[in-house]
């Protein structure tokens, strides 16, 4: 399987970053191939609402940014990993700045499944961007939910959900 994974996180030693790496050791031991972009690094601008892409531009965005090299990777994917700290109880500005951007493609037709991975300060403050991604993705898109995945507080950096995201990248 094609794996795409979307890190919206600044921090690229952070807890995110963390899970996100025991995801990748088990995605290749899988026999995965695994495309890891942290998009929060990336110049990616937030959608303007034009609608050249559906009126005129045939699905492409008139934003010339670094979406460009990510929508081929969208495209090809057969599962697509979310991957954020929470910022203000939601995604990071910059991974939902992606997110919005695939207003253009619409649905990315070759995606079967998506997972959810995020990294908090506290606990239960997941709940509007597990609704977000619910609704906006998984329902949506019409795509398997394979998995959600947080740590909060001593859960980052932790043994056991390295272990977690792991074994889980092992099943997918
Ligand atoms: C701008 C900002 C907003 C945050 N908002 C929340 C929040 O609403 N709830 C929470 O539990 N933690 C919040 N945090 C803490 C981060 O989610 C937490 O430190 C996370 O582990 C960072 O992950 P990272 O190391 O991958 O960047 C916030 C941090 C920042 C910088």
């Amino acid at each position: 399987m094609k794996i795409l994974i979307l890190n919206g996180s600044p921090h690229i030693h952070g807890a995110t970053s963390d899970m996100v790496d025991a995801f990748i050791e088990g995605a290749k031991e899988a026999g995965h191939s695994v495309v890891n972009i942290n998009v929060a690094h990336k110049n990616i601008k937030g959608c303007m609402g034009c609608e050249y892409c559906r009126e005129k531009g045939d699905g492409v965005c008139i934003q010339k940014d670094d979406m460009q090299s990510i929508y081929p990777e969208i495209l090809v994917a057969d599962m697509i990993v979310f991957a954020s700290p929470i910022y203000y109880f939601t995604l990071s500005a910059q991974l939902q700045a992606v997110i919005h951007r695939t207003y253009s493609i619409d649905i990315p037709k070759n995606v079967k499944k998506t997972a959810l991975i995020m990294s908090s300060g506290s606990a239960y403050v997941y709940g509007p961007a597990i609704a977000q991604y619910y609704q906006s993705i998984v329902e949506y898109w019409g795509v398997e939910n394979a998995g959600i995945f947080t740590a909060n507080s001593d859960q980052n950096f932790s043994q056991q959900k390295r272990e977690e995201l792991y074994n889980f990248a092992k099943m997918v």
